[in-house]
């Protein structure tokens, strides 16, 4: 099979998966008007490029929250990846890292995050959900730190998970009830089955641990919905910063005064998004708030955005609109699925190839050219443009504590 670009391996990893697992890896919430917006949102916009400029070396390097990134890119967190292939997260923490990218574990990842630093000496982040029993975030943060991870991605758009309509049509619970339709999707899906499916279910190993669980989907599936801690506010960023030195990343900004808030708490950056339009459909595209929040960001603290990116050229919209680097959501995940590790390390090495042509032809020769006058000003740029030149610039004595 041919994979010319990351739309040929999520063919690939449709065809491949049963359609419980495919329906959790690419659903939106409700009706996806989300989902799709991110998409539409980075099509909506086009470049203007400058020719005539030498483009004999380029340089795409930069850096991400602290680290080390070949290009403006992190392999994002994403829960439950077992349900793909074995190994998942270790297979992603080595693409990443051959790829000259930091990797970022989910809190809800089915490998133990001592076996993902075992496998990968990379950079590695710890995206964290919080449990009403604080002690488990503080345990998993020990045990991350312990292991050399370096950054942290506070989670903050999923007090409860959004409404998944396609949960209810394939049958998918944590713990998997078996079924005659969930029984027939596996079955008519052998090779999965043959690779994943005899080994059970992946296990929320990590949360497992340091919640004190055994083996056991349903409890370990428990403390990640029902004991997710719903109270978590602003107040509670003072107490991470007790738990870890590192830098502190809000995940889940979705409203140019929340990256302020965010800014207003030391934050050390925020990721602009809304869950690759899984939680709270209706929510803007990061992309659209991106522009203004750079304006009022305080010098030294970062963007990332995500939700959408399945080409280079997205990246260096992406870029080119104020953001330092974006997560990888979905994209790497198509690529595991359909082809395990090297499946993993197609995709990235497809995404920097096309960043690499993408920068070139915009007569970009750093990550340091490519702003928004690259970008062609009509429509929707000029109008995100406006927003950001008219914005006030991040005055912290005016933002009420909360
Ligand atoms: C996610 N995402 C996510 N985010 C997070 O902070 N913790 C998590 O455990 C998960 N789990 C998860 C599972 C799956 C299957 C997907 C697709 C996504 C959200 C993820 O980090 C990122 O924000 C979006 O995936 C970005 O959108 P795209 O690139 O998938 O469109």
């Amino acid at each position: 099979m041919v994979f010319a670009n990351v739309a040929d391996y999520r063919e690939a990893a449709r065809r491949y998966l049963p359609d419980f697992a495919w329906s959790y890896l690419e659903g939106g919430a409700e009706d996806a008007i989300t989902m799709r917006r991110n998409r539409a949102a980075y099509e909506s916009i086009a470049f203007a490029p400058k020719v005539l400029v030498d483009v004999s070396t380029v340089s795409t390097h930069t850096t991400l929250g602290g680290c080390e990134a070949a290009w403006p890119a992190v392999v994002g967190p994403t829960g439950l990846n077992g349900l793909y292939c074995r190994g998942a997260e270790e297979a992603l923490a080595r693409a990443a890292h051959a790829a000259g990218l930091p990797f970022a574990l989910s809190t809800a990842s089915t490998s133990l995050l001592e076996d993902v630093r075992a496998a990968s000496d990379g950079a590695l982040w710890l995206q964290l959900y919080v449990q009403q029993d604080r002690r488990i975030a503080e345990d998993i943060m020990a045990r991350a730190r312990a292991a050399r991870f370096s950054t942290l991605l506070l989670t903050v758009d999923t007090p409860v998970t959004g409404q998944r309509d396609h949960y209810a049509r394939t049958g998918f619970t944590l713990p998997l009830r078996w079924t005659p339709r969930l029984l027939w999707d596996i079955a008519t899906h052998p090779r999965w089955l043959a690779k994943v499916g005899v080994h059970g279910v992946p296990q929320l190993v990590n949360l497992a641990r340091s919640a004190r669980l055994g083996a056991g989907i349903e409890a370990q599936a428990a403390a990640l919905g029902r004991q997710m801690d719903t109270s978590l506010a602003w107040r509670d960023i003072a107490w991470l910063r007790r738990h870890w030195h590192g830098k502190i990343f809000i995940k889940g900004i979705q409203t140019v005064a929340d990256a302020a808030l965010a800014f207003r708490h030391e934050a050390d950056g925020v990721v602009l998004s809304n869950h690759g339009g899984r939680q709270l459909d209706g929510a803007l595209s990061p992309i659209d708030i991106l522009a203004h929040t750079a304006a009022i960001a305080p010098r030294g603290a970062e963007i990332l955005v995500d939700g959408g990116i399945r080409r280079g050229s997205d990246i260096a919209k992406a870029v080119a609109l104020g953001a330092q680097g974006v997560l990888l959501g979905r994209a790497p995940l198509y690529g595991l699925a359909a082809d395990g590790l090297d499946g993993a390390r197609g995709v990235l090495a497809l995404l920097c190839n096309e960043f690499d042509i993408c920068m070139r032809l915009l007569g970009c020769t750093s990550i340091a050219a490519l702003g928004a006058d690259r970008l062609a000003a009509h429509g929707r740029v000029l109008s995100l443009l406006s927003q950001a030149t008219h914005a006030a610039p991040l005055n912290v004595t005016t933002i009420a504590p909360t």
